[in-house]
């Protein structure tokens, strides 16, 4: 991208920053928006229990070919808890979290183990097998759930993501979300952790939101609490221009993401582990709107097109939405 397109897009966000009766005019969705326009219309209320419970979602996805994070252990009850140590005994790191949790709430990532066998965060602080303990029972008890109901924790494989992403992270995993609409992605970013955020990669922990390209699967511009910036916060490194590794197949992977849940609107979380590739992290029905800010663009513009299309092309394969997206929602030349 030449230097010309960053000044520009620059200027602009701040001018939208700076006036946010344009957002609306821009084409800026809001949650009230969101939910009459997009959600209520297509994401009929039976469908939600499919990916509101991360154990259902994951089981779901291997179902239909796609790779996940290995589920460990799932701890439903104070009885499986009285045994986590032995088993988590095999596993140098893991993930802990409530399978219907959200905004990424009692996510506790372990990268390993200290001298005294006890738990280290990515930030490295240790945790004792009685504060992890502690922690299962938080989750158990629906401290992290959606509705406050009594829950059950996931252990999973903790995703080595590929080292182009880890190397724009602090110390943590980001991860890739993309907006889909009908099943044509239409808004994708990377979200990627900051010392203030502690591994994890959702936005109000403090994680920077960057916009990708659709059609490249190119990083074009990036937001750290609602501010535009080019470096990361804690880290020397440029955010812009990065390409996301396996792009074609995240894309793939989402459009399955939608074909499966039958939900018309959608957010879907990979991460692009080293070894493993793009794996599928959770589905949301109700994605956040952060990612217009990452993208600096109203989620509007891209919806309404979409919609179109679907009407005018509704038996079009998913070769024929992912192609449509890349055309039309191409931010580079
Ligand atoms: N298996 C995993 N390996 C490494 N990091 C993970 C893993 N699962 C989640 N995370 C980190 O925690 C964040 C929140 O997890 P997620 O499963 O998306 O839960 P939530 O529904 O609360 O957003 C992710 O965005 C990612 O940064
Ligand atoms: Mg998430």
């Amino acid at each position: 991208m030449s230097e010309n397109i960053h000044v520009r897009r620059r200027k602009w966000w701040h001018r939208w920053l700076l006036m946010p009766g344009e957002l609306r005019e821009r084409g800026v969705v809001g949650i009230n928006m969101r939910n009459a326009r997009y959600l209520l219309p297509n994401n009929p209320r039976r469908l939600y229990r499919l990916v509101d419970d991360k154990l259902q979602t994951k089981a779901l996805a291997e179902a239909h070919g796609l790779s996940v994070p290995e589920t460990y252990t799932v701890i439903r009850s104070p009885h499986d808890a009285a045994r986590l140590e032995q088993k988590l005994a095999k596993h140098p790191s893991f993930v802990i979290k409530p399978a219907c949790g959200s905004g990424g709430k009692g996510v506790l990532v372990i990268d390993g183990r200290d001298a005294m066998g006890r738990f280290l965060k990515p930030s490295g602080s240790a945790l004792t097998v009685a504060e992890v303990r502690h922690h299962v029972a938080n989750i158990l008890a629906g401290l992290f759930s959606l509705g406050g109901q009594r829950d059950q924790a996931l252990v999973e494989y903790r995703v080595h993501p590929a080292r182009v992403l880890t190397a724009i992270s602090y110390q943590g995993a980001p991860d890739v979300r993309l907006v889909m609409l009908h099943g044509y992605p239409v808004m994708a970013m990377l979200r990627a952790a900051t010392r203030e955020s502690d591994g994890r990669a959702n936005l109000h922990q403090g994680a920077i939101g960057i916009g990708i390209d659709l059609a490249t699967g190119r990083t074009i511009r990036a937001v750290h609490h609602g501010k535009p910036v080019t470096r990361h916060p804690d880290l020397d490194v440029d955010l812009i221009g990065v390409q996301i590794p396996q792009w074609e197949r995240i894309l793939e992977i989402a459009v399955t993401c939608q074909e499966m849940t039958g939900l018309g609107y959608l957010g879907v979380d990979l991460m692009v582990d080293e070894t493993l590739g793009p794996l599928m992290i959770e589905v949301n029905a109700r994605p956040g709107l952060a990612i217009q800010m990452a993208n600096g663009v109203g989620l509007m513009a891209r919806l309404d097109p979409v919609v179109l299309q679907h009407r005018m092309h509704p038996g079009a394969s998913w070769e024929d939405k992912i192609a449509f997206s890349k055309q039309q929602f191409a931010v580079e030349e």
